[in-house]
Parts: structure tokens; C-alpha cells; sequence
């Protein structure tokens, strides 16, 4: 089976980019990372990064005149890295429409909640589990999908449901939400790896 190369880009704690490098390392996911990219050189997931002797590199908009210059950066990064797919974990910046459509339908992002619904700009966090607490639906949940230019928008590949209970908060709702995240990240890494995924007019299907 193919082993896909992996890029993930992340900006905070890196517990998502953790599971993936585990579930690597337990030969439960044919993918190798092949860099961790992050706009904050102060990031946990750059250090995970380090401690797996995986490339960790600290790219920021601030480091380039333009954001041409940085998307260039980039993008010889990617390629360099021979990249199959471009993972999202928690990365705080929007990618631009050029590293969109150079890499389509081969950057998925994970968002804590049941999409279409609680996302967004400004949806990230706490602030999704608030809002779903606030909105006293019963179901939230895990989305994994394809990155287009849309926030929180493309095709939608796999989605997992996690039951609120009623003396749930914003924070215990985010500690029940995350193993889920952790576990259904390299599920759908995994099905692209063995060619599951098919992507027909912006619907995604596994195929069995
Ligand atoms: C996760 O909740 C993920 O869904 C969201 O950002 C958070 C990242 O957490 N996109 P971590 O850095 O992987 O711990």
C-alpha cells in the first residue's frame, strides 16, 4: 500500500498531530510525515515535532515582504517534501487561493463540531463548543474535510457524533469532542492512503 507523505501544519498544542505520529509509529496508518509546519515558533506541536525527529519548521507571513513570498516559500516546502497531502491540525491561518488550488482536494482540515453548522471564521476553540452548548443542540461531534477557500466549507469526508448531556460545559464538551478528533484524523488519513476516498462534484465517498 502506498505511504503517503504527509505535511501537517499546526499552530497550537499538536495533541491532533500527536495521534498521527502515534498511530504512524504503531504501523496502524501507512503515512510518514515528512515536515511540521507552524506559524508559532512557540507551538507544541513543533516540539512533538523535534522529539520525533521529524522536520519542524517555523513559518510565518511575518518572515516574507509579501504574502506571495510566503506563499512561494510554501509551496517549495511542499514540493520538496514530495507532499500527497497537506493536514491541518489546528492551523490558525487561512490558506491562500493559490495553495488551494495547487493542492485540491489534498489539504483536509479537522473542525470540532458537526459542519455545516458551528463554523466559520471566528469558530475555533472554545468559541465552537460554546456556541453549541448556547444553541442546546443534544449532538455535536467531529468533521473532517477538505480544505477549498471557504472557512470551514469543502467537502465534507467523515463526520463522527458525540452526545451533549445536559451539565456539559464549553471546556467539558471540548475534552469529550478531542479523543474522537484523535481517533478519526488517521481513520480518513488511513482510507486516503488506501485509495478509499473519491471526491465526485464536491461530494466525498468512501468507496468500499
Ligand atoms: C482541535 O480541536 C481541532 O479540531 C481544531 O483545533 C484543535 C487543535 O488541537 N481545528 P490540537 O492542537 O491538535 O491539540
Amino acid at each position: 500500500m502506498k505511504r503517503l507523505n504527509l505535511v501537517v501544519l499546526a499552530s497550537g498544542g499538536g495533541t491532533n498531530l500527536q495521534a498521527i505520529i502515534d498511530n504512524i509509529e504503531a504501523g496502524k496508518l501507512s503515512a510518514r510525515i515528512r515536515a511540521v509546519i507552524s506559524n508559532n515558533s512557540k507551538s507544541g506541536a513543533l516540539e512533538r515535532a523535534r522529539k520525533h525527529n521529524i522536520p519542524a519548521i517555523h513559518l510565518s507571513h511575518k518572515q516574507f515582504a509579501t504574502p506571495e513570498d510566503f506563499d512561494q516559500k510554501l509551496l517549495s516546502i511542499l514540493k520538496e517534501k514530495e507532499t500527497d497531502m497537506v493536514v491541518l491540525a489546528g492551523y490558525m491561518k487561512m490558506l491562500s487561493p493559490r495553495v488551494i488550488r495547487e493542492y485540491k482536494n489534498k489539504i483536509i482540515n479537522i473542525h470540532p463540531a458537526l459542519l455545516p453548522s458551528f463554523g466559520g471564521k471566528g469558530m475555533y476553540g472554545l468559541h465552537v463548543h460554546e456556541a453549541v452548548i448556547g444553541a442546546g443542540v443534544k449532538v455535536t461531534g467531529v468533521t473532517v474535510h477538505i480544505v477549498d477557500e471557504v472557512y470551514d466549507h469543502g467537502p465534507i469526508l467523515y463526520q463522527k457524533c458525540v452526545p451533549v448531556s445536559s451539565d456539559d460545559t464549553p471546556e467539558s464538551l471540548q475534552k469529550k469532542v478531542l479523543p474522537h478528533e484523535h481517533e478519526v484524523y488517521s481513520k480518513v488519513i488511513q482510507l486516503f492512503a488506501e485509495g478509499k476516498i473519491e471526491i465526485k462534484d464536491n461530494r466525498a465517498f468512501i468507496k468500499e
